[in-house]
């Protein structure tokens, strides 16, 4: 599994794991994508397997000690194969030694997987958002301490 930082010319492949990876309407575009891999203070991290094929996505900011998981998708091919997961602790890893004390994200309430993978990576949900994503479609945020937090989080559990 080889995790590294996206590029331009991965864009072709990161807009294919969207299309197989969310509803149209959900589907982050080519300008967005190419945004975020430019953004100094994004991480965007691609997962390839041996031959050179996107498997995974994912992309990360850090603001002060506030760190976001902005988003995830794994192709269904390799997803259940700790793909995401590696992502996130990659991010996770970043995000810390920029020096951020916790990273927040929002997901879907009815998206079990992902809710399932950030739970077992140690985010708790904190509140939930009505109508975050339209009409009936709710959010969890979901935080994770990093750092000196964590170790502290880690005791209380
Ligand atoms: C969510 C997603 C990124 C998970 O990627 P993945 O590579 O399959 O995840 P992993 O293999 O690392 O799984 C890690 C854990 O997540 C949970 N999980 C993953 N897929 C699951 C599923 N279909 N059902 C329940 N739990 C699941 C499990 O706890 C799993 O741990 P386990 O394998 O020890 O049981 C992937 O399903 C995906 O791309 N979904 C579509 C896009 C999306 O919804 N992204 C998240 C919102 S931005």
């Amino acid at each position: 599994m080889i995790i590294t930082h996206a590029s331009a010319a991965d864009l072709d492949g990161i807009l294919a794991l969207e299309q197989n990876g969310f509803d149209p309407a959900e589907q982050w575009s080519h300008a967005l994508w190419a945004d975020e891999i430019a953004a100094p203070d994004h991480l965007v991290l691609t997962n390839s397997d041996a031959d050179g094929q996107l498997q995974g996505v994912a992309t990360f900011t850090v603001a002060e000690d506030m760190a976001d998981l902005q988003r995830v998708v794994v192709h269904p091919r390799a997803r259940g194969r700790g793909v995401g997961s590696s992502l996130v602790r990659a991010g996770l890893e970043w995000a810390e030694a920029l020096g951020a004390n916790r990273m927040l994200l929002e997901v879907r309430t009815d998206n079990l997987a992902a809710v399932a993978l950030y739970r077992r990576l140690g985010f708790d949900q904190i509140s939930c958002r009505r109508d975050y994503y339209g009409p009936g479609r709710d959010a969890y945020v979901m935080l994770r301490p990093l750092g000196e937090d964590e170790d502290v989080w880690a005791l209380s559990r």
